[in-house]
């Protein structure tokens, strides 16, 4: 409704509105080497294209003479009502993003803004504990990739604790990194994880390591495999022990897994293919969201790959996701308009599906169930 009043007055939205042109303008406005990284996936990023077109298969029904003067957007997850279904799903490298590099405090004050929750990376320009003063209480995520060392491990994850985090999203799918040929042909991924260092490089267990006058990143880059190592239902029982914050299984897609989640004391499980830039020839995360909330049997599901607008946001929530997380959208954001980039890409994304909503008679989230959507092709 803003923006249509704004219409009104010959004012020119500045930030793109469509998914389309906002990726055709942070493709011109990043470095080609930040854009490639960012914006690729692994092999010929069929599995990313696919997460995508997922979404154009199914359809909504609308039902009419229910008109919902108000809807309701707010969800419940680990006991705290949060305001809208929407996340930022962890992007490791986010501070690229920036013109002044510090990519993850400039979410975390577009978390602040909206109250979209944060998932706040490992692999961060700036420390955790940074992160949450810029959050300043607004309830947000750390992700987590588990280095092997487990003492380092533990103190990643009992700062992420101190610091006042609501939970941890342990990512399964990037113990190695993908096969991404637009990173490979351009050499360009071994110079992107080096600022993104610093919750190694502030961490009192990892500095106890380093020699006099060693340099911290230097020796980061030297000695930490970037995303740990091998994880395995052993290593999360340990991880399981090292903390009482709820724990999110980020990567899975199969059933079987989702079961044996819960076995292991998972809180929640993500399902997510990391966007296609793990693994090419994957099912797209929306074709395993049915099967994998079936499995959940009311664990809360969160979800993200390929969410690239307001609709996409209602067709996961009606097949069952609690949550949906947008990844790349933000980042172009980001690097188009900073925190206001980041504000507007959300804020645009959560008014489109409000107004789904509103136009298509589903007044809460709870009306939204498998039922409301159709296969189409
Ligand atoms: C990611 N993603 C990611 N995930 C994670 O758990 N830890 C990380 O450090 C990163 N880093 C990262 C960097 C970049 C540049 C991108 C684009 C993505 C994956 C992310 O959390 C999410 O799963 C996908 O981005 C979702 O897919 P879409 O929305 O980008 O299609």
């Amino acid at each position: 409704n803003e923006l249509y009043a704004q219409g009104q007055t010959g004012h020119q939205p500045q930030y793109p509105m469509t998914f389309a042109e906002l990726e055709e303008r942070a493709s011109a406005a990043m470095p080609p080497k930040v854009w490639g990284y960012v914006a690729g996936g692994a092999g010929d990023e069929h599995t990313q294209r696919a997460n995508c077109e997922a979404f154009r298969r199914w359809g909504l029904y609308p039902r009419m003479l229910v008109a919902p003067a108000t809807r309701d957007m707010s969800i419940e997850l680990f006991g705290m009502t949060l305001p809208a279904p929407v996340f930022m799903a962890p992007i490791g490298v986010i501070g690229v993003c920036a013109q002044d590099g510090h990519g993850d405090l400039a979410c975390a004050r577009a978390s602040v803004r909206t109250g979209v929750p944060f998932f706040a990376g490992t692999l961060s320009a700036d420390p955790m504990e940074d992160v949450a003063a810029a959050l300043g209480g607004t309830p947000a995520f750390f992700q987590l990739y588990t280095p092997s060392d487990r003492d380092l491990a533990a103190s990643l994850v009992h700062r992420a604790e101190a610091a006042g985090f609501r939970g941890i999203a342990v990512t399964l799918d990037t113990w190695v990194t993908g096969w991404r040929p637009r990173d490979l042909r351009g050499s360009n991924y071994p110079q992107v994880p080096s600022g993104c260092l610093s919750n190694y490089t502030s961490d009192p267990v990892f500095r106890r390591g380093l020699r006099p006058g060693e340099d911290a990143t230097e020796a980061a880059v030297r000695e930490l495999p970037i995303f740990g190592g091998p994880f395995r239902w052993d290593d999360l029982d340990w991880l399981r022990s090292q903390t009482r914050l709820p724990l999110m299984l980020k990567g899975i897609c199969h059933p079987d897994d989702v079961r044996r989640a819960k076995d292991h004391g998972a809180d929640a499980i993500y399902c997510s293919n990391h966007g296609g830039r793990q693994a090419n020839g994957g099912l797209p995360t929306l074709e395993c969201l049915p099967d994998v909330i079936e499995a959940a049997d009311g664990l809360p599901v969160l979800f993200d790959s390929g969410v690239r607008s307001g609709a996409d946001v209602i067709k996961a929530l009606a097949m069952g996701a609690t949550a949906v997380g947008v990844g790349r959208p933000y980042a172009y954001g980001l690097a188009l308009g900073g925190v206001e980039g980041v504000v507007h890409v959300l804020r645009s994304m959560l008014a489109e599906a409000e107004l789904i909503m509103a136009v298509d008679g589903y007044p809460a989230l709870k009306d939204l169930t498998p039922e409301a959507l159709r296969l189409v092709g």
